[in-house]
This record gives structure tokens, sequence and C-alpha cells, in this order.
């Protein structure tokens, strides 16, 4: 082997280890990832809106709510839950559950032609409307609401599907009265919450302004 073959070979391993050396070196740095806070994995909870959030959970302004045509819209969607059980049409026909055109408003577990259980007749002799509330609790939880009821559906878990849904259902041949809507104090935290956001917004262009001028004439 001539010495000038050793050092081409020489070369090329010390350039292969430089190369080596290098990539790791610039992966470690492409890819650094900070050490985590806390050992272990990180699980994201989604905020759940039963349990603590239902403490707070407003009644639905119904005034508002039950006439927006958009509410209707997202509650026929909604109704597609309903579907296998019960028919919607005005002649009231009845399926596997009662027909539920006009049941906003009307008396629970008196339509004609429907066997409904002892449960749900013993509400309709305590409540007898169907009005937008003992709706909303209902539809959330039917068997808990009427405990023995017939209707075998978990529920509906948001509560804008619910007030979407009541909305649809109130479409559909009611005439119990709209509520009048609310008075807009509900609105003022939300604007309150807006507020402090704002001025922050207002604090950082601020406290961004003074820079530009100080720049500019040290660009001079
Ligand atoms: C698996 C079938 C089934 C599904 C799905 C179902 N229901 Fe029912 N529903 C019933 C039955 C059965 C009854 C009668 C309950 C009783 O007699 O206890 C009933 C009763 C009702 C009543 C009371 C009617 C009255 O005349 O008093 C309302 C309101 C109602 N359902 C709404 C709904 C809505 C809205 C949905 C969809 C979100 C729905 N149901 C989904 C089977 C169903």
């Amino acid at each position: 082997m001539s010495d000038l073959t050793f050092n081409k070979i020489a070369g090329g391993v010390l350039l292969t280890g430089l190369v080596i050396f290098g990539l790791r070196e610039v992966s470690t740095i492409v890819f650094d990832k900070p050490a985590p806070e806390k050992a272990g994995y990180e699980i994201a909870v989604e905020e759940s809106t039963e349990g603590g959030a239902a403490a707070v959970e407003v009644a639905p302004d119904w005034g508002t709510a039950l006439l927006l045509p958009a509410n209707i819209a997202a509650g026929q969607a909604v109704a597609a839950k309903c579907a296998a059980c019960h028919k919607v049409d005005a002649g009231g026909a009845n399926g596997v559950g009662p027909g539920l055109w006009g049941v906003v408003g009307r008396q629970p577990g008196v339509h004609g032609g429907f066997a409904y259980s002892a449960a749900m007749k013993e509400f309709g002799a305590k409540n007898p409307v169907w009005d937008y509330d003992h709706l909303d609790g209902f539809l959330k939880a039917p068997g808990k609401y009427v405990s023995g009821t017939n209707m075998t559906f978990v529920g509906i878990k948001k509560p804008e599907d619910r007030v979407a849904l009541i909305a649809y259902l109130h479409s559909l041949g009611s005439t119990l009265p709209v509520p009048a809507p609310k008075p807009a104090e509900a609105a003022a935290p939300a604007a309150a919450e807006g507020a402090p956001a704002t001025a922050e917004e207002a604090g950082a262009a601020a406290a961004g302004a003074p820079v530009s001028p100080s720049e500019a004439p040290a660009a001079q």
C-alpha cells in the first residue's frame, strides 16, 4: 500500500467520522426537544360539560332561542337521532314512540293511539304540559327525568343541541307561547370578559409604539 493510498483511506475515514459527528450535532439542534416539566405522559383532559360545569349551566333563554331559524335548522339535524322511533308528520302517526307533531305544549302521555308506560302517564298527570324546561330535562336524560319510561334513549348531552332540538320541535305545530326574551343582563359578563382582552391589546400596541420612534433616529 503506497503512502498515497493510505492517506486517501485515512482521509476517507476521518471525513466519514466528521460527517457522522456533524449530523448528530445538527440533528440535536434541529430536533432539540425541551425536557417536559413533569415526567410521564401528558394527557390532555377535555373539560366536561357535565359535572362541575353543570353547576353554572344557565337556563336557556327560550324567548330568544326558540324562534331562531338557525336553531330550528340545527335541531332538525339533531332530530335524526329520534327518527328511528318518532314520526313528526302533522297527521300525528305513532311509531315505536308517539308522534311528535305538536308535542311541545301537549300533555305528556296522552297522544291518541299510543300505549304509554305507566311512568309517562303518571308524569303527565303531575305535569300537564310538555313545556320547554320539562322537554329539556327529559331529553337530557329520559330515564332519569321520567324514571321508568319506555323511551330507551340515552339522552342529548350538549345543552345547545337540546335547545336547537326543542326549537325544531316547537316549529312542528306547537301553540305553546314563546316566553319573552330575557333582559340583556346575561350579555353583560360576556362583554366585561371581552374588555380586558381589548385593553391588553391596546396596551401591547401602546408598548410597541415608542419602539419605532427611538429606532428611527438610531437608523439615521
Ligand atoms: C328507541 C326509540 C326512541 C328514540 C330513539 C327516541 N324516543 Fe322518544 N319516545 C320513545 C317511546 C317508546 C316513548 C314513550 C315513552 C313512555 O311511554 O314512557 C317516547 C316518548 C317521547 C316523548 C313524550 C311524548 C308524549 O306524548 O308524551 C317525547 C317528547 C320524545 N319521546 C321525544 C324524543 C326525541 C326528541 C327524541 C330524539 C332526540 C326521541 N324521543 C328519541 C321512543 C324513542
